[in-house]
């Protein structure tokens, strides 16, 4: 059914993004070619962030995800299709793979199956999500890993030490703007830690590659984990993926979840799929990276929207508010070192 030049109802997210400089031209834009092009009747398009949107039809509601570039539009549709065909369930599907790919104001887009959420949003707060989400994530490298043959030629090799000293060079370079915040001397051991993890990662880190590889999903945050209305976990958002060893994405995870931990390595310990990793010194020295306070400075600052108390607030909170218990986290973790 083709219905152009319906009065256009949008309802907008928080999360706008005023470069495009308005949205409401840009939404209606995207209304009307998305009526024409799917040949579907929509009642609405939310923005739920950056270049997301939801479209609810009359029929159903999809996921609309922009990518500048049609290879990663192309790549994410044939991984989730290989992803389901191993026989993994707990994500989504893309619709109309096989037409021509949607392609609007310079970006190309994806229709994916919509989720509808459970009330009981999954939350790294809450320790039997923390345990289904490692759960989940380690079925998912046991699918994947039979994908590495066909998509490790197409996919980065991850490098996370690489990663973790571009994210420390930049911070060195915005340390007159954390200083602006937070005590000197705080700033000075965090950037400590962060040397003396990344030295001896560098120099161990082929510990873990002595595993099968398998495709990581490099982005374990806990908006990437959907809990469907029906109460299954899903893990969705495959834009980082890449080819290494499963060590990596468990890292990533418990660095995730320390915080909620309050950064007890015995709680650590308590959860399966995880405390296997925590034998090997490599994997230790990567749990004494400082990740997430150097990113979301580095966010912060990059955003230049600093002086917002909402978002400066929980970043000088774990970076401040943490300090002691990350600090007697260093000294628990390097007691527990081989080397
Ligand atoms: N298939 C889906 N069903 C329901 N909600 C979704 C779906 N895909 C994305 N979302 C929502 O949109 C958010 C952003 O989507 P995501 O693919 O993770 O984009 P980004 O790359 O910006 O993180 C998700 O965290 C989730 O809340
Ligand atoms: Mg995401």
């Amino acid at each position: 059914m083709v219905c152009r030049g319906r009065v256009t109802k949008m309802k907008r997210a928080m999360n706008i993004n005023i470069k495009r400089g308005g949205d409401d031209y840009f939404l209606n834009r995207l209304f009307s070619y998305l009526t024409s092009e799917l040949e579907v009747e929509i009642k609405e398009i939310t923005q739920l962030r950056g270049n997301v949107y939801l479209v609810e039809t009359v029929e159903r509601h999809f996921i609309l995800k922009g990518y500048k570039d049609l290879r990663k539009l192309k790549i994410q549709e044939a991984f989730v299709s290989s992803l389901r065909k191993t026989g993994f369930d707990h994500s989504y599907r893309f619709y109309n793979q096989n037409k021509d790919p949607l392609h609007f104001h310079g970006s190309y887009y994806g229709c994916i199956e919509y989720i509808d959420h459970n009330e009981m949003r999954f939350d790294y707060g809450v320790q039997a999500d923390r345990e289904k989400g490692v759960e989940l994530l380690n079925r998912f490298h046991d699918h994947t890993s039979v994908l590495v043959p066909s998509y490790a030629g197409m996919l980065p090799k991850t490098d996370l030490a690489r990663k973790w000293r571009h994210r420390k060079t930049e911070f060195a370079k915005n340390l007159s703007g954390v200083n602006f915040y937070v005590k000197k001397a705080i700033i000075e051991e965090v950037l400590e830690w962060a040397d003396f993890s990344l030295g001896n990662f560098v120099r161990l880190k082929s510990e873990l590659e002595t595993g099968l590889p398998v495709i990581l999903h490099g982005d374990v945050a806990h908006h990437n984990f959907l809990r469907s209305k029906e109460g299954k976990l899903h893990l969705i958002d495959f834009d980082l993926i890449s080819s290494g060893s499963r060590g990596y994405d468990m890292l990533q995870y418990a660095n995730r979840i320390l915080p909620y931990l309050d950064w007890q390595f015995e709680s650590l310990e308590k959860i399966s799929y995880l405390n296997k990793w925590l034998d090997s010194d490599a994997f230790l020295y990567g749990l004494l990276y400082p990740a997430d306070i150097l990113r979301e400075w580095n966010r912060l600052l990059r955003n230049r929207n600093q002086t917002h108390p909402y978002s400066l607030a929980p970043i000088v909170e774990m970076t401040v508010g943490q300090f002691q218990q990350r600090k007697q986290f260093q000294e628990e973790v390097k007691s527990r070192l081989n080397d």
